[in-house]
């Protein structure tokens, strides 16, 4: 390992969403980045708003995680890889009904090519993306990581629920490795830099980004999915958590694994606020940390929605020493420089 690093962490997925932001703080904190990504849903681009943040190009590799020939092939290339963050998957629950054998062949492929060669190449920890959808509609709240998983409402959801039993059985198996799970609520915002963020193919599916085209006029108006849920204002409940500080848990989870601060092989966080926020509310914290005003109608609810489900972050806020930092407001406000960041490059 190279004395003036922490280690070498291979992130598949690095150009999207959450696996960028999750770069710059991976250098931030001292760390070395490879990143694998087919860039099916994210554009290269994105190497260079890392770089004018942490002024290091992490290393990239353009390839498919689902040929195991590609992901043996990066292992030999970039030699001492200590830590594996799994961000390459596909992530739409809508195109998941439509394309099911895609998305088990995708997002299980993946993960296995990964588990089958870790100990090959002496890599010792391993975080997965999970995602509280592997709760479902939860009959109470906070929901903590000890409440019963629930059947998947779509063909996304179920690869994380068998994602994240390949894992046990693989651990139960003896295999060298250490793993952590990280379930998170719903990520948003984007880096207070507004150097990179959230950039969806076509219209978005997500509440946020639909939010901030709308009201930049790139979308006519927001539909709210239901006024009419058993909700203090009737629209459902989620627990928002700033992309920043989810990158920042995966940090946490990895130092964890690599510097053997737990004996366990495996371990599980929820990674949220432990706040509830209603779709309503989320739309008013816009306008208020924004001051911009945001065309929406009341549309009916839509089908496989959750009605509400929020965090208790207390297992990763003591176990892992990390806490949700950011402002709901502070988020929004980034959300929206990052669109006028789009509109200002001429993307959106
Ligand atoms: N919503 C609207 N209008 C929109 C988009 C969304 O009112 O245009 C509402 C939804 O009905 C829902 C809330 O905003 O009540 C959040 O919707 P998102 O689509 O942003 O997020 P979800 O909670 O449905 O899904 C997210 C992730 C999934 C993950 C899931 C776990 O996108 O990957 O959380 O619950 F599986």
């Amino acid at each position: 390992m190279n004395q003036t690093m922490k280690g070498k962490i291979l992130v598949t997925g690095g150009t999207g969403f959450i696996g960028s932001h999750t770069t710059v703080e991976l250098q931030q904190a001292g760390y070395e980045v490879v990143i694998i990504d087919n860039l099916s849903n994210s554009n290269i681009e994105v190497l260079d708003g890392i770089e004018r943040i942490t002024g290091v190009r992490p290393v990239f590799v353009e390839g498919d995680c689902t040929d195991r020939a590609v992901v043996r092939r990066l292992f030999e290339d970039n030699p001492g890889i200590n830590g594996i963050i799994n961000f390459a998957a596909s992530k739409a629950v809508g195109e998941s009904i439509e394309k099911p054998i895609m998305y088990y062949r995708n997002n299980i492929n993946i993960l296995l090519n990964l588990l089958e060669l870790m100990p090959e190449f002496g890599v010792k920890g391993f975080v997965f993306s999970s995602s509280c959808t592997v709760y479902g509609e939860p009959d109470k709240n906070p929901i903590t990581e000890d409440a019963p998983t629930k059947k998947a409402t779509s063909p996304y959801g179920a690869t994380k629920q068998i994602c994240e039993d390949i894992i046990h059985d693989v651990i139960r198996s003896g295999s060298p490795i250490k793993a952590i799970l990280l379930r998170y609520f719903n990520p948003i915002g984007a880096h207070p830099s507004a150097e990179i963020g959230e950039l969806p193919n076509g219209v978005p599916q997500n509440l946020v980004p639909y939010l901030t085209q709308t009201a930049i006029g790139v979308r006519k108006e927001l539909s709210i999915f239901g006024d009419d849920y058993p909700t203090r204002d009737g629209s459902c409940i989620r627990d928002f958590i700033n992309v920043v500080d989810l990158a920042k848990a995966h940090v946490k989870a990895l130092e964890r694994m690599l510097e053997d601060k737990s004996d366990e092989a495996l371990e599980i966080f929820n990674i949220g606020t432990g706040n509830g926020t209603s779709v309503l509310e989320l739309l008013h914290s816009f306008e208020r940390a924004t001051g911009v005003k945001v065309p929406h109608k009341i549309a009916p609810r839509r089908p496989g929605d959750i009605v509400q489900i929020w965090a208790d972050p207390k297992r990763a806020n003591e176990v892992l020493g990390w806490h949700a930092e950011i402002s709901l407001d502070d988020t929004m406000l980034s959300a929206w420089n990052w669109q006028k960041r789009l509109r200002e490059r001429g993307i959106m």
